[in-house]
């Protein structure tokens, strides 16, 4: 019997070593992340319907994207162009920057997209879907090829060196596809697959759900075999330089692999596991992953510890200042979307400055939903306490706020309570 396992899409690139911490924001776990090819920012696509954009020196939501009718399960890098971002709705939304609509949308899968892939080129993308099927499809002028083949949901698809392509599915194959069209070359393994990769030098990654991680040469011939550990793999990354493999297990077991070893070099130990995904910044030293505590975590690649737990900047100050207590403590979820100051001005969401008394959408300067400006609330203890109560899209329907909810009645009227004091 195979488990049943969510798919997972990692294509890391790439980065920049910047300061450690952690990137908050996001209502549930984060099933997905990629980095830029520059290193200097991610995103993330999350259960919670949303993908955020973050910058990664400040560790700040540059914008929170709702579009995707369901869990975002794939995000990659475009180069040129920003990132891609595939959903459980069956779409593929590219986006350009900090705009907060896509500036492309490819539909034509009749399920859940749960993998990603740019080709080295850049110009075309591969999507791996549920509905049993991988496409192809031109970013520029061009049409758009079907994979047919696979005999149950397509987890994983990776751009081989020539043109090819290799995908993994829940039917325990891998399928290598040529470049120029025809039939795919089959290998069935004793496992359902839920991720690839491909190495610069060719060399092909699986992940399975028997907890292993196999290695194959360009061809399909089977080269090595390393075992992670016994529940299924759900997280696979690589590094830009192909050198180190990071895959992660449904109990929270991550291993970084020193791929030419063909052995574990390291295994992270630290907060924030099970992970859903994996990837590496540009300089193969650090390694991001995103978790069910709805969390970005960043990894120190090669000894595998957790760096830092340093909120962002913007929250740093004020959270320092209040040390201990219990309002400013619950508002480290908030902090990296939302200052308290005016000097401090508005970052993925608008500053809560002055927020009890306000009316709704009236911070000056900054781009609400429509949604938010049509409705008619004032802010109070009473009505922020109940925001978090029932979360934002069941009381605020339509709002950009990512979907997260405070459970404890003490921790809402603590959170209120600190605000008060905070944001006059
Ligand atoms: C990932 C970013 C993000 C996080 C985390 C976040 N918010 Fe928000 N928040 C937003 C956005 C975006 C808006 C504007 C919503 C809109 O326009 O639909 C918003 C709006 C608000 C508003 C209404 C502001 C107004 O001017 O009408 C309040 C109050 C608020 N958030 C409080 C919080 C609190 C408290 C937390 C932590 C428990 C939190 N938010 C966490 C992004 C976030």
């Amino acid at each position: 019997m195979r488990t049943i396992l969510q798919p997972l899409a990692v294509l890391a690139l790439l980065s920049l070593p910047a300061s450690a911490q952690e990137l908050r924001g996001h209502g549930g776990p984060v099933r997905a992340i990629a980095v830029s090819p520059d290193g200097l920012s991610a995103m993330t696509g999350s259960f919670d319907q949303s993908a955020i954009l973050w910058s990664l020196s400040g560790g700040a939501a540059q914008a929170v994207l709702r579009f995707h009718e369901g869990a975002v399960n794939a995000v990659v890098a475009v180069p040129g162009l920003g990132f891609a971002t595939g959903a459980e709705d069956g779409r593929i939304a590219l986006w350009r920057g900090e705009a907060a609509v896509p500036v492309r949308i490819v539909e034509g899968h009749k399920g859940p997209v749960a993998a990603l892939a740019v080709s080295a080129d850049g110009r075309r993308i591969a999507s791996a879907s549920w509905d049993e099927t991988v496409r192809v499809t031109a970013l520029g002028d061009g049409g758009a090829r079907l994979l047919e083949g696979h005999k149950g949901p397509v987890n994983g698809v990776a751009f081989l060196p020539g043109g090819g392509l290799v995908s993994a599915g829940y039917d325990a194959t891998l399928r290598i596809w040529p470049a120029e069209g025809g039939t795919e070359r089959v290998v069935t393994l004793p496992a359902a697959l839920n991720g690839v990769v491909v190495a610069p030098d060719g060399e092909i990654a699986v992940a399975a759900a028997d907890g292993r991680l196999r290695l194959f040469s360009p061809e399909g011939e089977a080269r090595a075999e390393i075992v992670v550990g016994e529940t299924p793999l759900i997280a696979l990354a690589l590094s830009a330089d192909g050198t180190t493999l990071a895959a992660g297990g449904l109990r929270g077991q991550v291993a970084l692999i020193d791929r030419k070893a063909r052995a574990v070099r390291a295994t992270l130990v630290g907060p924030g596991l099970p992970v859903w995904s994996l990837a590496f910044l540009p300089d193969g030293r650090q390694l991001l992953s995103g978790g069910a505590d709805r969390l970005v975590r960043r990894w120190n690649a090669v000894t595998g510890e957790h760096i830092g737990t340093v909120v962002p900047r913007a929250g740093a100050d004020v959270l320092a200042a209040f040390n201990g207590e219990r309002g400013a403590q619950v508002f480290r979820a908030c902090a990296a979307c939302h200052t308290l100051t005016p000097s401090d001005g508005n970052r993925a969401g608008p500053t809560l400055h002055g927020i009890f008394g306000r009316r709704i959408a009236s911070a000056p300067g900054y781009a609400y939903s429509e949604a938010f400006k049509a409705m008619d609330i004032v802010w109070t203890k009473e009505t922020v306490a109940k925001l978090f109560e029932v979360g934002p899209n069941a009381y605020t329907p339509g709002t950009k706020m990512p979907e997260q909810t405070i459970g404890s009645a003490e921790d809402r009227q603590a959170l209120v309570d600190w605000l008060e004091k905070v944001t006059r």
